[in-house]
């Protein structure tokens, strides 16, 4: 399970126990076709399925095989942008929405839990953002007082927060917040869909989206599913070449699983208030004689693609873990991945830009992803059924704020930059230079080649240009994979696409 990087997968993959799934091998049709099995996929499919509608997932790997095994599942609707920014860009109204949205969303995975019965350990826990300075402190105080005018007034200013370690001064406690184990949900869901008739297909990469009355998708394999409606929920929109990738960014983000004594942490959220923020939960042992929890804790991030050695960033996390929770002992599990941050701070869900009526997506995330995904599903299933929503108009990928324009700014000139990745040197000159189990780029004229060396020893070279809109790829060696620091497409060390926007795989090397 250990990669070279001391990298291993997540907590929540040691008990998978998901439905049997085929890969696509026919051509179907159906009233709404979903491309992507994670949270927002999966919940938007049962939900229609609900309603009466026959729905086809389609999924590139396996249920929950994208970002939504790789989340730490707080449960919140307390949003990392902080209601006093929200206030600014979308006014009182809109982070009223917003909070009860999130609420709502918890509500929701609770309600499919029990309706359902799926055994998911959710639990309702509060949670608390410290401060840790004194300018923390003032913020705290603005975010309270941005509170108290959407109307949560039940969120109060606590001189200690309950872990002492943490921090000596104040926090936030935000009552009703929540907690689950993602993949049992994720596999009570699918169930729940199937029974209802719906169809998931694993391994079957969609690799062309026709749009049209009859809207289409087209595996790698050739087999077309044609639907009324076409839902893209692939964390970021595989359908969309520029549009929705100017307006969000892709950072990476790092997990630990270290043991505690068990009972010595509180059971609750915890989030501090740096920029990237920590964010912390119980992972409690529920069945067993354990004497520990799991304590997660989660952050470090940067944006994908550019950071030289991310495993500092595991080596960062657990410091500031074992600083912070001296109780803290062995590191079980250490696992990253992928958020896309938007750049006004809410996901984009709803129909596509620019494209047919009948086309939707749900992508960025930020750090909410099981909320936002659950909003997806209750959103994108009203829009299908033609029902009003309050939502929508909060949440519509096309929305342009011109209060956010500075972020927009500044995320798209970072992209930018990373265009002086062609007239850089490599990282070596030779291709003996780079050893076995690792990547690096080389420069051959005037071409950048990504070289991978397996652990025999064998070199094998593709392009380095990104198909998606042709920045250099760079080697992330915590993940053994290819990732491009543009958009955050990534690929496996022999160039074959993991995560979009990119369709298709690294070119040969030339
Ligand atoms: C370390 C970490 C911690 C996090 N912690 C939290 C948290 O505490 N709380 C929270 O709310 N959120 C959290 N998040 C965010 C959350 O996990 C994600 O935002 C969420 O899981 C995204 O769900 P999704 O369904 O949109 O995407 P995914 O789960 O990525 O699902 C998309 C699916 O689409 C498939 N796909 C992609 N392209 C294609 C194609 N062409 N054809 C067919 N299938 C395709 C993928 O294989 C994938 O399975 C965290 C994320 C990370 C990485
Ligand atoms: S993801 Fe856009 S250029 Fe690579």
């Amino acid at each position: 399970m250990k990669k070279e990087s001391g990298a291993t997968l997540p907590v929540w993959m040691n008990q998978l126990q998901l439905p049997p799934t085929k890969t696509l091998e026919e051509n179907l049709s159906c009233d709404v076709c979903v491309v992507g099995a994670g949270i927002a996929g999966l919940t938007t499919a049962y939900l229609l399925a609900k309603e009466g509608k026959r729905v086809v997932v389609l999924e590139s790997k396996d249920i929950g095989g994208g970002e939504t095994s790789r989340t730490t599942a707080h449960l919140s609707n307390a949003l990392d942008e902080q209601y006093y920014n929200l206030i600014k860009l979308f006014g009182k109204d809109g982070a009223r929405l917003a909070c009860q949205s999130h609420a709502q969303a918890i509500d929701k995975i609770e309600e499919i839990a029990n309706e359902e019965n799926i055994d998911c350990d959710f639990t309702r826990i509060d949670g608390y953002l410290f401060a840790a300075s004194a300018e923390e402190e003032e913020k705290l105080m603005q975010e309270l007082e941005a509170l108290q005018q959407i109307g949560w007034q039940d969120v109060v200013m606590r001189k200690r927060c309950p872990v002492d370690t943490l921090t000596a001064f104040p926090c936030l406690h935000y009552p009703n917040q929540g907690r689950f184990h993602v993949m049992k949900y994720l596999n009570g869901l699918a169930n729940a869909f199937i029974d209802k008739g719906g169809r998931i297909y694993t391994g079957s990469h969609v690799k062309e989206f026709r749009s049209g009355a009859v809207a289409t998708a087209v595996t790698a394999e050739g087999y077309a599913v044609a639907a009324n409606h076409l839902v893209v929920a692939t964390n970021t929109p595989v359908n969309d070449r520029v549009t929705m990738h100017t307006k969000q960014a892709p950072y990476r983000t790092y997990a630990i699983g270290v043991q505690v004594p068990k009972d010595s942490v509180a059971d609750a959220l915890y989030w501090d208030m740096k920029d990237p923020y920590h964010y912390i939960r119980l992972q409690k042992e529920t069945t067993g004689e354990s004497r520990y929890d799991l304590l997660i804790v989660g952050g470090e991030d940067h944006k994908t693609g550019q950071h030289a050695h991310p495993i500092e960033c595991f080596q960062e996390l657990e410091r500031w873990t074992k600083l912070k929770f001296p109780e803290a002992q062995e590191v079980l599990y250490r696992w990253s991945g992928q958020v896309f941050e938007p750049v006004d701070g809410l996901a984009y869900i709803g129909r596509n830009p620019g494209d047919e009526e009948n086309v939707y997506i749900a992508t960025g995330d930020s750090g909410h992803g099981m909320t936002h995904g659950t909003i997806a599903g209750i959103l994108i299933t009203d829009l299908i059924m033609e029902r009003p929503n309050p939502w929508a108009k909060l949440y519509d990928p096309s929305r342009v704020s011109l209060k956010s324009v500075g972020e927009f700014l500044k995320e798209n000139l970072n992209v930018a930059a990373q265009m002086k990745d062609f007239v850089t040197p490599g990282d070596v000159d030779e291709l003996a230079d780079v050893i076995p189990g690792t990547g690096r780029i080389m420069r051959k004229g005037a071409q950048k080649v990504a070289v991978y060396c397996d652990q025999d020893g064998v070199r094998h070279q593709c392009s380095a240009v990104c198909p998606h809109l042709g920045c250099v790829v760079s080697w992330n060696s915590v993940e053994s994979s290819w990732d491009c620091p543009c958009h955050g497409s990534r690929f496996d060390p022999f160039g074959k696409v993991i995560t979009g926007p990119a369709s298709s795989d690294l070119g040969p090397a030339s």
